[in-house]
C-alpha cells in the first residue's frame, strides 16, 4: 500500500490505526508493506514512531500490545519525492521494487491519495505515465479521498483526468459513511427482512428525514472549510450516498455494480431544484458566538482559517423529491451542520398515520409511527409506535422497541477505514462512490452552488452556536402538526443534556 500524503493527519490518525486493526485480525496479506510518500525528508525511523503514537493515540481495539505494534511497524517505510516531478516516480518505481525484492513480475499496489485534491489528478497522471497504473504485474488500484472536485465541472474534469491513467473499475472513491456499519446495515434491514419492504414506499412512507449533526465547529480546518462549505463537504457526498440507500430499489444480487446501479438511478431521479427554488426549498446557515453548556463558542467567522466576511454556510438543510414510482410525492428532508446540539446522524422513515382517528387524544396528537436508524453515535434501530396507556379509557401513548448494536458486545464493529481498506485490497468496490453516481450527486446541487453564488438576495441566516441551526429550516415543512425531530434541546438556551 503506497500512501501519498503520509505525513498528514489522515494517514496518523485513521489510515495506519485500521491497518494496524487488521493485521491485528490476521486480514493482511503476509507479505504485506506500507510506503508512506511524503514531501519532506524523514527517516524511516522516526516514520514509524509517529506511526506507533498514531496507533497509541487513536486505534479503537480493546488491547493495545507493544509488541504486536512493533511487529507492525516493521512493515512501514517511508520514501520523499517531489509530486510534480515525474522522475521522482521512476524513482518510486524503483523503491517500489527493491522493497518487494522482486524484479519482473511484483505484487499488487494500492495507491492512496491522502493529499489535497489539487494534486489527485497530477499524481495519478504521472503513475499512470512511468507505468505503475499498468496491471500486467497485479492488481494497481487508486484510492482517492473527498471531495471529488468543487462542482459539476470540476468534478467531471478530474474524472476526465483520473481516466486517463486509471480504468474505473481500478478507482477506489472513498466516501467514510459508506464504511459506517450501520449505513451498511440500511441494505441489510430493507433487503434481509419481509416486514419493512412491503411499506418502504409513498403508499405508507408520508416523509423521510435525514440529519447528520456535529456539535464541533471547523475545529483547525476553517482554512479548508471556508472554500467548502455543509453543501460540499456533507451534503453533496455522505448524505446523498445515504439517501441513495435508503431510496433504492433491490439490487439484483449483492455485485457492487448491481449495487451501484441502484444507487445511481436515485441520484438520476433526484428531482431538479431550480435555481429560482433554491430560496423556497434551502436554508443556509452560519454559526454565530454563543455561549454552549456555560462556555462562550466563537462565532465561525472567528474561527481561525476563515475569512472574517466569509459567506461560507455551516448549515443546510432542504426539501426534494425523487421523481421515481416508489417514491413520487414523498418529501425528503435533509440537514447537516456544525455547532449544533449534539452529535448525531440518524434516517427517520415517518408513515402515514392510521387511515381513521378511533381513539381521541385529549391533549397532544397521537404521533405518527417512525423507524429511526441511528448511524451514528450508540448505532441502532429504534421503532416508535403508539400503546394503550393501562387504566381506563383509551389513551395512547407512544413508546419505543429499541435495538443498540452496542448490545452484540462480542462483535467488533470495524472503523469506517478498516472496512474500506480491506474491501479495496480484496477489489469490492460497493462501498465506494463511482464516477457517475458523483457526477449525478454534483448535477444535484449545480442549480443551488449557481443561485448561492449569484444571487446575494438569499439569505444567509445566523444561527447561535449550540442550537438545531436556523428556525427558518423549520419553514421547509409546511404541514401542521410536523416538525424535525429533536433529540436533545438547544444547549445554547437551557444549558440542557442531550437524549437520543
Ligand atoms: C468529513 C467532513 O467528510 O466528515 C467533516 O469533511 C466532517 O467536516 C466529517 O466533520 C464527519 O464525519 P463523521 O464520521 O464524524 O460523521
Amino acid at each position: 500500500m503506497v500512501i501519498f500524503g503520509a505525513t498528514g493527519d489522515l494517514t496518523y490518525r485513521k489510515l495506519i490505526p485500521a491497518l494496524y486493526a487488521l493485521y491485528n485480525q490476521q486480514m493482511l496479506p503476509e507479505k504485506f508493506r506500507v510506503l508512506g510518500i511524503g514531501r519532506s525528508a524523514v527517516s524511516v525511523i522516526d516514520f514509524r514512531e509517529k506511526m506507533i503514537l498514531g496507533i497509541r493515540k487513536f486505534s479503537e481495539e480493546k488491547h493495545l500490545d507493544d509488541q504486536q505494534i512493533i511487529e507492525f511497524s516493521n512493515c512501514l517505510s517511508y520514501f520523499h519525492m517531489d509530486f510534480n516531478d515525474l522522475g521522482d516516480y521512476l524513482k518510486l518505481k524503483i523503491a517500489l521494487k527493491e522493497l518487494e525484492e522482486c524484479d519482473d513480475k511484483c505484487g499488487n499496489y494500492l495507491f492512496y491519495l491522502s493529499m489535497p485534491p489539487d494534486m489527485f489528478s497530477i499524481i495519478a497522471g504521472n503513475l499512470g505515465k512511468v507505468g505503475l497504473s499498468s496491471t500486467d504485474d497485479g492488481f494497481r488500484r487508486l484510492i482517492v479521498e473527498k471531495p471529488f472536485g468543487y462542482d459539476l465541472e470540476s468534478g467531471l474534469e478530474l474524472n476526465r483526468r483520473l481516466h486517463e491513467a486509471f480504468d474505473e473499475s481500478q478507482i477506489y472513491r472513498i466516501d467514510h459513511y459508506l464504511g459506517k456499519e450501520t449505513v451498511q446495515n440500511l441494505l441489510v434491514m430493507r433487503f434481509a427482512n419481509g416486514i419493512f419492504e412491503p411499506l418502504w414506499n409513498r403508499n405508507y412512507v408520508h416523509h423521510i428525514e435525514i440529519t447528520s449533526a456535529e456539535s464541533i465547529g471547523v475545529e483547525s480546518r476553517g482554512g479548508y472549510y471556508d472554500g467548502s462549505g455543509a453543501l460540499r463537504d456533507m451534503l453533496q457526498n455522505h448524505l446523498l450516498q445515504v439517501v441513495g440507500l435508503t431510496a433504492m430499489e433491490p439490487p439484483s444480487s449483492m455485485d457492487s455494480d448491481a449495487i451501484r446501479n441502484e444507487t445511481l438511478k436515485v441520484l438520476q431521479s433526484l428531482k431538479p431544484i431550480t435555481e429560482d427554488e433554491v430560496s423556497k426549498h434551502v436554508i443556509r446557515g452560519q454559526y454565530v458566538a454563543s455561549h454552549v453548556r456555560g462556555e462562550l463558542q466563537p462565532g465561525y467567522r472567528e474561527e481561525k482559517g476563515v475569512n472574517p466576511d466569509s459567506r461560507t454556510e455551516t448549515f443546510v438543510a432542504m426539501k426534494f423529491f425523487i421523481d421515481n414510482w416508489r417514491w413520487g410525492g414523498v418529501p425528503f428532508y435533509i440537514r447537516t451542520g456544525k455547532r449544533l446540539p449534539t452529535r448525531v446522524t440518524e434516517v427517520v422513515v415517518h408513515f402515514r398515520p392510521a387511515p381513521h382517528t378511533l381513539f381521541q387524544q385529549d391533549d397532544f396528537a397521537i404521533p405518527n409511527n417512525q423507524l429511526i436508524i441511528r448511524i451514528q453515535p450508540d448505532e441502532g434501530i429504534l421503532i416508535k409506535f403508539g400503546m394503550k396507556l393501562p387504566g381506563a379509557g383509551f389513551n395512547v401513548k407512544s413508546v419505543n422497541m429499541d435495538f443498540h448494536y452496542s448490545e452484540l458486545s462480542e462483535v467488533h464493529l470495524p472503523s469506517a477505514y478498516e472496512r474500506l481498506i480491506y474491501d479495496a485490497m480484496v477489489g469490492d468496490s460497493t462501498l465506494y462512490a463511482r464516477a457517475d453516481a458523483v457526477e449525478a450527486a454534483w448535477k444535484f446541487v449545480a442549480p443551488i452552488q449557481n443561485a448561492w453564488a449569484t444571487n446575494p438576495e438569499i439569505k444567509m441566516y445566523g444561527y447561535p452556536a449550540g442550537t438545531w441551526g436556523p428556525e427558518n429550516a423549520d419553514d421547509l415543512i409546511e404541514e401542521k402538526d410536523i416538525s424535525w425531530r429533536y433529540p436533545c434541546k438547544n444547549l445554547a438556551d437551557d444549558g440542557n443534556y442531550c437524549e437520543l
